[in-house]
């Protein structure tokens, strides 16, 4: 692995997750965001998505063509991995679909399959230390030696904006070709958290990647900006 990568500043700071341990810190959660909506809505929509255990990365697209590769250094400058992101053959490197935005940033997580890290058992301690490792390669033929996989789960600059939902997005991005993650589920109460907490819990030990947790996002896009952030993770996940 290599420290010479280019530095580049994000368009939008790579923030971080606050964290939920149990119940009830999840109710606190709900109740925070509701207050601060100032409505006492039980429908509220979350987005439920299984959070991957791998390397935060960033893809720029200007007018579909996969133009900057990120990855996310300290959230507010990252370093230029390209060249490095393109030996992945799943990441679309000119999106093909109608109605694209002219800037379309791409976050994802980048991991290695827990069947594929069997075979590189002996180079890295752990699936997350390969795919680190393999991405800071100084020569991308040999990152693309490595069977990299990613999960894309969210955006920076989108210019024009043209999502509604985080529901929306995903479907948008599956439809342009990006591998989303099928594990999803609109929840709206605490009930359906556990729920979809506990059918994750399960299923967790059969998935070929890691997981460490799960994140709920306020699925309106208007709701969460009025949520804002904080200076390192969002109000409204
Ligand atoms: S959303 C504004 N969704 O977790 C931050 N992050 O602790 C919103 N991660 O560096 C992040 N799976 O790379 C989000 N489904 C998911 C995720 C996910 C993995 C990583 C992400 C970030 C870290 C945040």
């Amino acid at each position: 692995p290599s420290n010479k990568f280019s530095k580049v500043s994000h368009l939008k700071p790579m923030l971080s997750l606050s964290n939920a341990f149990d119940k009830n810190d999840m109710e606190d959660f709900l109740k925070k965001v509701n207050n601060f909506l100032n409505i006492k809505n039980e429908n509220l929509e979350f987005f439920s998505e299984p959070k991957i255990d791998g390397i935060s990365a960033t893809l720029i697209y200007e007018n579909g063509v996969l133009k900057k590769g990120l990855s996310r250094g300290d959230g507010i400058i990252g370093e230029d991995i390209l060249e490095n992101l393109k030996t992945i053959s799943s990441i679309p490197k000119k999106i093909i679909g109608r109605d694209l935005p002219k800037i379309l940033e791409i976050r994802c997580e980048i991991y290695i399959g827990k069947k594929d890290f069997l075979n590189l058992k002996n180079k890295f301690a752990n699936p997350r230390n390969a795919a680190g490792g393999s991405l800071r390669q100084k020569k991308s033929e040999d990152t693309a030696k490595i069977p990299l996989k990613y999960f894309a789960y969210g955006f920076g600059a989108v210019e024009p904006m043209i999502f509604k939902t985080q529901s929306d997005f995903f479907e948008k991005i599956t439809n342009w070709n990006f591998i989303t993650n099928p594990l999803i589920k609109i929840v709206s109460n605490l009930d359906e958290i556990e729920k979809q907490h506990t059918l994750l819990d399960e299923e967790r030990s059969k998935l070929d990647y890691d997981i460490d947790g799960i994140v709920y996002k306020v699925n309106d896009f208007n709701l969460q900006k009025r949520l804002g952030n904080t200076s390192n993770s969002p109000g409204w996940a």
